[in-house]
């Protein structure tokens, strides 16, 4: 029988597949995370994250170097510093492990984009990300602290700040600082809808960064909540945030999709830890296969409404999009 109207499902050839893609994926769109530890000299292993490393300031353009030999051109840094005290003080110091590494990473490749995350918690001895009184973070107090950091970075040459401290009020403070002492075209991309998670467990153990008592459950958000980050978002958008980012990615492509919906700001998601430590895990057991789970988890993250994704597989993304294994 010959069907005239009959709705046929478009025949999906490779060359089809390629033309009809949704998504599409570009190493440009990639952030890889650099540990840069103040205390090292040359590169040692994270146990907490199989195959990535630490790097002393003495080697941190190694870690650049990889990424360009993979195409990936935007980095993320992270610092651990020799000294932590009470109020975090070594995070702006001039001669900072962060501060030194970017001078390091732009005197050699001053076209590497580099972001530096704001935040006290690598740098307090309690682990907060803020300045304590008593047993609390005193938001206000802390704002003044973590405008010296990004401010100090940028002078350093940082292209960009990422504060994740979850403070209120924090890109209104950094926006200011940064514009009084004339960096007014760097900008700021806020860890706006950033969750109250397990999955940040092997990240605190590289960056030694784990509160010494209680929690961050009062200044991130519950992740009971999705509603509550289209407004953590739209603080962020008022006071002058770039880039609005949801963290962890996986389990929060509800929000993602939510806030690039609502937002027309582009959307950064942060592919965290627990989840890079989960498929690694899995993979090492012989459960999963990893390129194939590595990709796929990134298509979604980009199809949930991500613009560009901070990640530990950065790298091996780049070669999977080069290689065609993702589009
Ligand atoms: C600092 C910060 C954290 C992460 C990025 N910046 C940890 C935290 O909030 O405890 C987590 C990143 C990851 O797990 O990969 N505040």
């Amino acid at each position: 029988m010959e069907l005239i109207n009959r709705p046929r499902r478009l025949r999906r050839t490779e060359e089809v597949r390629r033309l009809c893609r949704e998504t599409r994926l570009s190493p440009d769109a990639l952030i890889y995370p650099i540990f840069v530890d103040e205390t090292l000299s040359g590169v040692r292993p994270i146990a907490s994250l199989p195959g990535q490393n630490h790097y002393g300031l003495d080697s941190v353009c190694e870690a650049v170097e990889e990424c360009l030999a993979h195409g990936v051109t935007h980095a993320i840094l992270f610092g651990l510093p020799a000294e932590k005290d009470g109020c975090g003080s070594s995070a702006w110091a001039e001669q900072g492990v962060v501060q030194e590494a970017v001078r390091a990473i732009k005197a050699k490749y001053p076209d590497f984009y580099v972001i530096t995350d704001v935040c006290m918690c690598e740098y307090t001895d309690h682990g907060h990300c803020g300045i304590l009184c008593g047993q609390e973070v005193d938001n206000d107090k802390t704002l003044d602290c973590l405008a010296r950091i990004a401010v100090s970075h940028v002078r350093a040459g940082a292209d960009m700040v990422a504060p994740s401290d979850m403070m209120d009020g924090r890109i209104a403070a950094l926006r200011s600082a940064l514009d009084a002492d004339g960096f007014q075209t760097t900008p700021i991309m806020a860890y706006s809808a950033k969750y109250a998670s397990a999955f940040y467990g092997p990240f605190r153990e590289a960056a030694g960064s784990a509160p010494a008592f209680g929690d961050r459950r009062g200044y991130q958000m519950d992740p009971h909540n999705s509603r509550e980050a289209l407004r953590e978002c739209a603080l962020d958008a008022s006071e002058g945030a770039d880039i609005l980012m949801v963290k962890p990615a996986l389990c929060y492509l509800d929000v993602l999709r939510s806030c690039a919906e609502a937002f027309d700001l582009p959307m950064c998601a942060y592919s965290v830890s627990g989840e890079y430590a989960m498929i690694k895990s899995a993979a090492a057991a012989g459960l999963v296969d990893e390129r194939r789970i590595m990709c796929e988890t990134a298509l979604a993250v980009f199809r949930a409404g991500a613009n560009m994704l901070i990640t530990y597989y950065a790298k091996e993304l780049a070669d999977a999009i080069r290689q065609g294994e993702i589009g």
